[in-house]
């Protein structure tokens, strides 16, 4: 089944200049890219995205980073995208990243942990209307 997902590149990807290596692992896949933009989330984006973690004790380290540089948000297209994409993006717990993820490859951290990809295809949906088709 085709899917539509809504993926970001975090400040650390950006920083550490990984966006041409990070779209290309999704191209390889034949996840396609049918929108993207790049810019610095203010507070208020941030906290719509990340909605779901509010009140967690990582939220405002997380809302702090996420909103410290230009970030890079994409819709991406796809065969299962949100399975997929979720797969070439690797684990959040950084003990369970497997090397050949984006995640597995580039991070260590918890909280800088590269990019971001929906879980669910209602979160997608979601998302991806926060940054796209307003
Ligand atoms: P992401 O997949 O974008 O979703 C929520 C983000 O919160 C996660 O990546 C991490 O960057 C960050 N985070 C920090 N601490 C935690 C935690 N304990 N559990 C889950 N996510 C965390």
């Amino acid at each position: 089944m085709i899917q539509e997902t809504f993926v970001m590149i975090k400040p650390d990807g950006v920083r550490r200049g990984l966006v041409g290596e990070i779209i290309t692992r999704f191209e390889r896949k034949s996840m396609k890219i049918v929108d993207m933009k790049m810019l610095t989330l203010s507070r208020g984006q941030a906290e719509a995205l990340y909605e779901m973690h509010k009140g967690k004790d990582f939220f405002g380290e997380l809302i702090d980073f996420t909103t410290s540089g230009p970030v890079v948000l994409m819709k991406i297209q796809g065969e299962e995208a949100i399975r997929n994409c979720r797969m070439i993006v690797g684990e959040t717990i950084p003990e369970k990243r497997l090397p050949g993820s984006i995640r597995g490859d580039y991070s260590p951290y918890l909280t800088e942990n590269i990019i971001h990809a929906s879980s669910s295809e209602e979160d997608a949906k979601i998302e991806c209307r926060l940054f796209f088709d307003i």
